[in-house]
């Protein structure tokens, strides 16, 4: 990232229209570097997201012994074998990336190698107990900061222990950071899910060939994975990200006279809930050409503006739209009644205090709003333009996901919203700042 922040301000909007393409899903991207650098052989992945966090996943796995490059339109990625990893020469460098550092903290855990993580001045704020835990069960032992944050300098365990984790938490980093862990571990490791995360790591895992069962127990979700895996290299075509199309199907929908199709969109169940909730608001989404690609569900999304009413989010379903809050919260500003979100303490430990950084943000530029202690409660306009910002920008914390929902903001507004800072946007969405040009010519 450059190191002087780089404002902007995003005017009132014209129409969005026509037909975009957003990158490729982070998650998926992230996984399919990760594993493709444990398998013996050459996996070829095209639609890759090439944004920040995924270059420091990549950078990681060259550091410990992977080929990864891209040739063409397509990413090549010679891995090292499960078991095979190299001990990094120098500390591995996060960047903003929560994923890339839980889920390389369980790759490394089954290792017997020891590795040092850091991260910029948001991630080193997150917490990391959530994978010390489980992982030091597991075998690892981990030195750093008392608080469970980064910098932190872990030893991997070999052999590992096989471990049952019942996640405390919703997350599906600490999901994955177990399973990944798991790998390299004789025996059985399972983790129990009492609410349903995104799946993309069990999809892969068995996409390239890792013996791994899941059991629906009631409400639970139960997940074993075989240790000494082998994987087999694969070819991957990357979805494109909902978390992305997210921002376009908010805009799309509060911008009058727009009519935009987005294509490509994954819409995996575990990840698809904000367009569910925006069509129970009164948006217009269709899905068009539904098909599948790199073993998940895809389709065009077509976006007409439509009003918006104020709904009750059921927190159940929270995990399935986690990372779109932020722009849920713009979409609900601009609603005709009020809005009311709650069980979301996990917005507090995301890359900023995005419960806190959002009310803030929504504020300033006009919403009324009251900030819980797990939600937020929007009183929205009804359509009528949010005033924009008066004095000061906005405050983005260095989270991409609220620089890009209060650009949107901005395309709702009388007088536009200045963003303090869009450098985070390229850690998920390097080009978004281009396809919303192209969206709005
Ligand atoms: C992710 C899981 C979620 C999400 C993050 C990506 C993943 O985090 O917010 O952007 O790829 O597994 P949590 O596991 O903390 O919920």
């Amino acid at each position: 990232m450059n190191s002087q922040p780089s404002p902007h301000r995003f005017a009132p909007g014209t129409p969005l229209t026509g037909r975009i393409r957003v990158p490729g899903d982070k998650s998926i991207s992230h996984r399919a570097v990760m594993l493709g650098a444990l398998a013996i052989g050459e996996t070829r992945v095209t639609g890759l997201l090439e944004g920040e966090d995924v270059l420091a996943t990549a950078a990681a796995m060259r550091a410990m012994g992977a080929q990864v490059e891209k040739t063409g339109e397509e990413w090549r990625i010679h891995g090292v074998g499960v078991g095979g990893l190299l001990q990094p020469q120098g500390a591995l460098d996060m960047g903003n990336s929560g994923t890339s550092t839980r889920l390389l903290m369980g790759l490394v855990a089954g290792h017997g190698i020891t590795a040092t993580f850091t991260g910029d001045a948001s991630l080193s704020k997150r917490p990391m107990g959530r994978v010390i835990e489980p992982l030091s069960r597991m075998g690892a032992q981990f030195h750093g900061p008392a608080g469970g944050t980064l910098p932190l300098t872990m030893e991997g365990a070999h052999p590992a222990v096989p471990i049952e984790y019942r996640l405390p938490v919703a997350s599906a980093q600490v999901k994955s950071a177990v399973l990944l862990a798991g790998l390299n571990t004789p025996g059985i490791t399972t983790v129990i899910e009492p609410v349903p995360t995104r799946d993309h790591s069990e999809r892969m895992l068995r996409g390239f060939g890792a013996v791994l069962e899941v059991e629906d127990a009631g409400n639970e979700r139960i997940i074993r994975i075989h240790g000494d895996a082998e994987l087999r290299p694969q070819t991957i075509e990357v979805p494109g990200d909902p978390s992305s199309a997210a921002f376009f199907a908010v805009a799309a929908t509060l911008v009058e006279g727009s009519d935009l199709t987005i294509e490509n969109v994954g819409l995996n169940p575990t990840r698809a809930g904000l367009f569910g909730v925006l069509r129970q608001m009164g948006a217009s989404i269709e899905e068009e050409n539904p098909r599948e690609v790199g073993g998940e569900p895809v389709a065009d999304l077509r976006v007409r503006h439509a009003p918006l009413t104020g709904t009750r989010v059921d927190p159940a379903i929270a995990p399935s739209m986690i990372d779109e809050f932020p722009v849920l919260f713009v979409a609900a500003a601009l609603a005709k009644g009020t809005t009311v979100t709650t069980g979301l303490e996990e917005l507090r430990v995301k890359e900023s205090d995005r419960l806190s950084a959002m009310a803030a943000a929504l504020e300033s530029v006009g919403a009324q709003l009251e900030e819980t202690e797990d939600g937020l409660t929007i009183h929205g306009t009804g359509g009528e333009p949010l005033r924009g910002t008066a004095n000061a920008p906005v405050t983005t914390h260095l989270d991409h996901r609220i620089a890009m929902s209060m650009a949107v903001a901005g395309l709702a507004s009388a007088d536009g919203v200045e963003v303090d800072d869009t450098r985070p946007i390229a850690t998920s969405f390097p080009t978004f700042r281009d396809l919303l040009a192209e969206a709005s010519q």
